[in-house]
């Protein structure tokens, strides 16, 4: 595995790199849900090259990026061990000069929901993701279904902007007890922990209603309020929309997706479910 830090140098290697070849962008602190897109990666491409740089801009709070998880040494051993050939962590110079003025925005979906609540947060992601996309040139690239919003954005700027490349959506991966796997999850005590269940067993809620036919919006998200906030959870967003263009929907009547963001103490956490 080359551990690389400059465009040059990355550029070069590619450039005598056996295709096809795989990105997975990463802002480190590893977990499981990474695992599994390095996995997806590992099996689709002869060069699977990930990136790991804490994008400063996608912070619209200071503290959340000064604290962000940062285990730069043990994120280099699992992705030696998962078998990366690339790992692609550059200074925040190298991605971001002084003389940096470019912003990416995709209208429409990185105005709401997320966008709403961390203004600014969709468009920083959008940059870094499509110059990523520009240095690496990866035949696939990967991403977590858990940002769903960030994923169909990517969708969206990868078709409007004619990017050569083919994005791949991994499934969200889950404790055992239904917790979405996050980088912010280590910021949970025991109790939190408990209570962030809330989100899951909301979204397994709405699901199940939408089983036994309940076809109201506003009747599922009613329900899953009082799940929610019985598990003392702050809802940010509770949200069922059209599953590619994330407008709301009140009438159920195909697949629908169920958004959900909710505080926990400090900690903002997001889910979602198709239902
Ligand atoms: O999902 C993430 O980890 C980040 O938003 C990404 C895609 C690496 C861009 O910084």
């Amino acid at each position: 595995m080359r551990l690389i830090k400059t465009v040059i140098e990355l550029r070069a290697i590619l450039s005598k790199a056996k295709g096809p070849v795989g990105l997975v962008p990463t802002m480190g602190a590893v977990h499981e849900g990474h695992i599994a897109l390095l996995k997806k990666a590992r099996s689709e491409c002869s060069t699977v090259i990930t990136s790991i740089f804490i994008n400063p801009h996608q912070f619209n709070i200071k503290d959340d990026y000064l604290n962000y998880p940062k285990s730069a040494s043990k994120d280099l051993e699992i992705m030696e061990t998962e078998g990366v050939d690339i790992v692609f962590k550059p200074e925040l110079e190298e991605i971001y000069p002084s003389s940096y003025t470019t912003t990416v925005k995709v209208k429409d979906l990185s105005d709401r929901f997320e966008g709403v609540s961390r203004p600014g947060h969709l468009d920083s992601v959008a940059t870094i993701v499509i110059k990523l996309l520009n240095i690496c040139q990866p035949d696939f690239v990967y991403f977590g279904q858990k940002d769903v919003q960030q994923l169909l954005m990517v969708k969206r700027m990868i078709t409007d902007l004619n990017i050569q490349t083919n994005l791949v959506s991994v499934g969200t991966v889950r404790d055992i007890d239904g917790l979405a796997l996050s980088s912010r999850n280590i910021y949970l005590n025991k109790l939190q922990r408990q209570s962030a269940l809330g989100l899951y067993c909301a979204l397994k809620l709405a699901s199940k209603l939408r089983i036994n036919g309940e076809q109201s919006a506003n009747s599922i998200k009613a329900e899953m309020e009082k799940v929610l906030i019985n598990h003392k959870l702050d809802i940010d967003y509770l949200a069922i929309c059209d599953p590619e263009t994330l407008d709301e929907i009140t009438y159920i009547d195909k697949t629908a997706i169920v958004l959900v963001a909710a505080h926990c103490g400090k900690t903002r956490l997001i889910d979602n479910l198709l239902i």
